[in-house]
């Protein structure tokens, strides 16, 4: 099974992933987590081009290609052969922060951006993607707290990460069934039980 977290900025994703790892592997799955922009040596460098502060210059379809280029790489050397031995692979971020980043944000043709994250992916659609929603403004905020973190993506405008979670909630409309959609304005363990909730109701398991 491919399941993928999405979100806007400050949506908690990446501190919940370990714990729902854990929580897997303790009833006996084998987990893979991993990450986007990254998760393989070349694309950790990809990333690190795309998330540099000083590439301020850096063209849209430049950095909707370079998104490409780190996740054909990761999905060929880890997701797919993970995948292929029967693990579970959990991923912060996959091609719907394409479609939401470089398609709603930064306005760019939709058609062509899926037909490229189409190629770089292979066609890899994840099982389950989970949305964890949070109010950009809430979101942006609990960045701040964290200045290691912030990057060139987070330095956009307000009005484009609105249009980023805009993005995101149209597309749970138009894909009802691969979507989940948690409030992650929640306390950070009532949007942990939730996660578990879906993930185990997609396994159908028990929680
Ligand atoms: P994060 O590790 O804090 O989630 O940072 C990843 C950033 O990259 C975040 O701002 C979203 C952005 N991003 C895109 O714009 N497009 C993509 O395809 C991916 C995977 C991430």
């Amino acid at each position: 099974m491919f399941i993928t977290l999405e979100g806007p900025e400050g949506s908690g994703k990446t501190s919940h992933i370990p714990h729902l790892v854990a929580y897997l592997r303790e009833r006996g799955y084998v987990v893979f987590p991993t990450r986007e922009p990254g998760g393989t040596k070349i694309s950790e460098q990809i990333r690190d081009i795309l998330h540099d502060m000083k590439n301020v210059e850096m063209h849209p379809r430049t950095e909707t290609l370079l998104y490409q280029a780190a996740r054909a790489q990761i999905v060929e050397q880890v997701v797919q052969p993970r995948l292929a031995a029967g693990e579970i692979v959990i991923s912060d971020r996959y091609y719907d922060s394409t479609i939401a980043y470089q398609g709603y944000g930064h306005r760019q043709n939709l058609d062509q951006v899926r037909a490229l994250v189409k190629y770089a992916t292979g066609g890899l659609t994840p099982d389950l993607t989970i949305l964890l929603d949070l109010e950009v403004e809430a979101g942006l905020k609990r960045k701040t707290q964290n200045a290691a973190e912030w990057n060139r993506m987070d330095a956009l405008t307000v009005e484009f990460h609105k249009r980023v979670r805009a993005g995101y909630l149209e597309m749970v409309k138009q894909e009802p069934n691969r979507w989940a959609v948690i409030n992650s304005a929640q306390n950070w363990d009532d949007v942990q039980n939730e996660l578990k909730r879906v993930i185990a109701a997609r396994l159908n398991k028990p929680i």
